[in-house]
């Protein structure tokens, strides 16, 4: 879990969510998940200065703590950790243990420094290339060979953290976000390792021309004028032509220029049709469709994952390459992660994992009543065991229920 707190151009306050295990001397702890009555810190925010420091924090019952990076030192990703006690009383993992299947509560974690580090990499990244400077292919590989473990792993983890953006990172991290579906549906779709990790590149780099357009344009809160909307489609071609002379595969740069084609010809910017769109193209613009149609921003809160995917199915054809977008209603399910949904008991749950056998049956939270309109105490079911129904998808602005994010991640209060 990643968050801005505040930002100026060369140096944004980052805050990282860690587990207490991770937590070392040096690091600057913003903040304590938890109830204050369950830890002896005085002071909400302070420095781990000593081992002794450590020792108190790990001897309390708190799980997870938000650190600041801009005032601290980072946390060593887990696959980095090295860890000679633990390796003298265990084998060390095997390598392919990286990328096991892991439950979501695990892996959220795990994803959410994940993301946290490619957030500052890409935010690097475009800051370089918007002051003239090339891009740094091997950053973008190793960020995007990260986020292909945790998608190996589980990939509703990252798909439903990198939904979760402000406004003044949106360009970035919506890149983030559209690599990360790109990898999961890459893998849905069974392509090997090499092409799944192309799928990657291509929706880390799809938007990159958008470090071209002026920022006035690029940030404006309210809708483009004409002519802004025409300088801002110069977008897929200015990304193409920063990436042709650099060692991109070919499906990667037709991705950054194509990704606004549309299946019927109406897109830009050659108005190609069906299979004269290259398939990573096809499967770039799902991708970016849905990360767009479901982020907040400035000027419009975006739509509920379950509703955006209802939608856009009455694109399909039209604009968007139907065998395709079944192939990502499979990898995001039919209930993505964090969906809210009513319950056939009249109840209101939010998605809490979701499993390919049976994508109309996911694991929910079940936490409030709607005859009574009372919250209840969360509870988990999943509904593959249960005779419990979702009877309708639901939007979280229409119930008086405050943020839901907290019901499916950790500490999610601050997003
Ligand atoms: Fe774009």
């Amino acid at each position: 879990m990643i968050r801005f707190v505040t930002s100026c151009f060369f140096r944004p306050t980052v805050l990282q969510l860690i587990r207490v295990e991770q937590a070392t001397v040096g690091m600057f702890v913003h903040e304590l998940c938890g109830p204050w009555i369950k830890h002896p810190f005085w002071r909400p925010r302070f420095p781990i200065n000593s081992e002794l420091d450590l020792e108190r924090l790990r001897s309390t019952a708190i799980e997870y703590l938000w650190i600041d990076t801009s005032k601290g030192v980072d946390a060593v990703p887990p696959e980095q950790e090295s860890q000679p006690a633990k390796a003298a009383q265990a084998p060390a993992p095997a390598a392919a243990s990286l990328s096991q299947p892991t439950p979501l509560p695990q892996e959220l974690a795990r994803a959410a420094q994940i993301c946290a580090r490619a957030g500052r990499v890409l935010q690097s990244m475009f800051s370089d290339v918007r002051l003239g400077r090339p891009i740094e292919l091997d950053n973008a590989n190793r960020m995007v060979q990260q986020m292909h473990a945790s998608i190996q792993r589980n990939p509703h983890a990252l798909i439903s953290l990198a939904r979760i953006k402000s406004a003044d990172n949106y360009t970035y991290l919506h890149s983030m976000a559209v690599c990360t579906l790109m990898m999961a549906l890459a893998q849905r779709m069974q392509m090997n390792e090499n092409e799944v990790r192309q799928a990657g590149l291509a929706g880390l780099l799809h938007d990159v021309g958008k470090c071209r357009i002026p920022l006035r344009i690029l940030n404006k809160p309210g809708a483009l004028t004409q002519e802004e909307w025409r300088i801002m489609q110069d977008h897929s071609l200015l990304g193409a032509q920063l990436l042709r002379p650099l060692d991109v595969p070919e499906p990667v740069l037709n991705a950054c220029l194509q990704h606004h084609e549309r299946m019927d010809g109406t897109g830009y910017p050659g108005r190609l049709k069906g299979e004269q769109i290259h398939q990573l193209s096809r499967m770039t613009a799902i991708c970016d469709i849905y990360d767009a149609v479901t982020s907040d921003r400035p000027y419009k809160k975006g739509w509920p994952p379950a509703q955006a995917l209802h939608r856009m199915a009455q694109w399909c054809g039209d604009h968007l390459d139907k065998a395709i977008f079944e192939q990502f209603v499979q990898t995001v399910g039919i209930y993505p992660v964090g969906s809210l949904v009513r319950l056939s008991t009249e109840q209101l749950a939010v998605v809490i994992d979701v499993t390919s056998q049976n994508l109309l049956c996911p694991l929910v939270r079940v936490f409030y009543c709607i005859p009574s309109g009372q919250h209840l105490a969360p509870a988990e079911m999943d509904l593959q065991q249960s005779e419990v129904r979702i009877t309708s998808r639901e939007d979280p602005q229409d119930w008086p229920l405050g943020g839901i994010n907290a019901l499916w991640q950790p500490c999610a209060e601050r997003t």
